[in-house]
């Protein structure tokens, strides 16, 4: 009996299996309005067979777009753009669909990835002044971030909330709030990008206020059966910058809040970083969340085998995996590992007369036949 085709809850979601489509930015909408390729690729991606979908970073303000053709959720033709998504998605799968709602912060105003990812300096076509809690840029030589003031804290506060409220009526499953990779919550977690003297810096306690404050705003708005949980960058791989002790600090009072489970993920605050990379590299980092805090975990990285998806899941390492190159490369993953790990998986009945001889009971319900 495969571990990582167990069913799992997730608060109070209850999914088929332990396979998470990892949130993965696509830089194709229009205005943060979802295009046709949000269409096919989420399309494509919810018959996977995956037991959770989380839609990419979406923006809750404009100028939280990490680039002009970033993904958000600030406005009713936002709103609309994902509607049609999602009724399609819904009307031809059963998995479930969460969002990741962000804000980028000083990594804002970027060029997509094919064109390099660098930034858009504001006073340059498309670019945009960033916000963020200090004045650090990311990198040398990057236009000066704006620091945040009391009211801009509150105007973000505000727009997490709007944009969680429009995944609810839009009836997203689950809510992500991005505080990793180095956007703008774990910019305020971090001391290499935090430098403010108030209360929201200095101390870790200061810092981790913030991503606190914006947690309970969303968790408060959304109805107690939609989960609301946290993706976390672990460490920084900076010494000086956040680390294992400060995620698991956060974790235990995100826990106490309500907080679902923590998707536990690395880096992307300084360029400075050394990433230690390899098979499943992060994976230790989910396992002492979940030993040390108790909240369910998601971990992801460089897992792209099922015998590894599996064992990781069978060792109570994680909760459940998350996958995102590994799935972009092979819709089918999930399919090819149930076949693999000897279990049952959710296929299209279109899609039901694929199933190889030798994997007789691999798709639930398959039934097939011709005159
Ligand atoms: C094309 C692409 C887009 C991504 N966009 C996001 C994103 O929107 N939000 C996020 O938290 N991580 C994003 N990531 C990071 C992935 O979610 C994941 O953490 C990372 O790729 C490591 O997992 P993997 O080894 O399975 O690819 C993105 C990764 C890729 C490859």
């Amino acid at each position: 009996m495969s571990r990582l085709f167990e069913p799992w809850s997730l608060g109070t979601l209850s999914l088929p299996n332990r396979i998470v489509i990892a949130p993965m930015c696509q830089y194709s909408a229009e205005e943060g309005s979802a295009t046709d390729w949000h269409l096919v690729h989420l399309g494509h991606l919810a018959l996977s067979g995956a037991g959770m979908l989380i839609v990419e970073a979406t923006a809750v303000t404009p100028e939280g777009r990490i680039s002009p053709q970033d993904l958000g959720l600030y406005s009713d033709a936002n709103e609309a753009a994902l509607a049609r998504v999602l009724k399609v998605v819904r009307a031809h799968s059963p998995i479930r669909m969460a969002i990741q709602i962000s804000h980028a912060g000083r990594k804002a105003s970027s060029r997509p990835p094919w064109e390099h990812g660098t930034q858009i300096h504001p006073h340059e076509p498309g670019g945009w002044k960033t916000l963020a809690p200090s004045a650090v840029p990311h990198s040398d030589g990057e236009d000066v971030p704006e620091p945040l003031d009391l009211a801009g804290l509150q105007r973000l506060r505000e727009a997490f909330v709007a944009t969680a409220l429009r995944a609810v009526r839009l009836g997203f499953d689950g809510i992500e709030i991005h505080g990793a990779h180095g956007y703008l919550l774990h910019q305020f977690l971090s001391p290499l990008a935090n430098e403010r003297v108030d209360a929201y810096g200095g101390s870790r306690e200061n810092r981790m206020r913030f991503p606190l404050e914006v947690f309970d705003a969303v968790r408060a708005a959304v109805p107690a059966q939609v989960p609301v949980w946290m993706r976390i960058s672990a460490t920084d791989w900076v010494p000086g910058g956040w680390d294992i002790e400060g995620t698991v600090a956060l974790s235990q009072l995100l826990k106490t809040r309500g907080c679902a489970a923590i998707h536990v993920t690395t880096g992307g605050v300084s360029p400075a970083q050394a990433i230690k990379l390899g098979p499943g590299y992060q994976v230790p980092y989910a396992q002492r969340v979940k030993a040390e805090v108790g909240l369910p975990t998601l971990a992801v990285g460089l897992i792209t085998e099922p015998e590894q998806a599996e064992s990781i899941i069978a060792n109570g390492e994680a909760d459940a995996v998350s996958l995102a190159r590994a799935m972009l490369y092979d819709p089918r993953w999930p399919w090819h590992a149930a076949a693999k790990l000897g279990a049952h998986v959710s296929a299209p009945k279109q899609y039901w007369r694929s199933q190889p001889r030798q994997y007789k009971d691999l798709f639930e319900g398959a039934r097939f036949g011709q005159r």
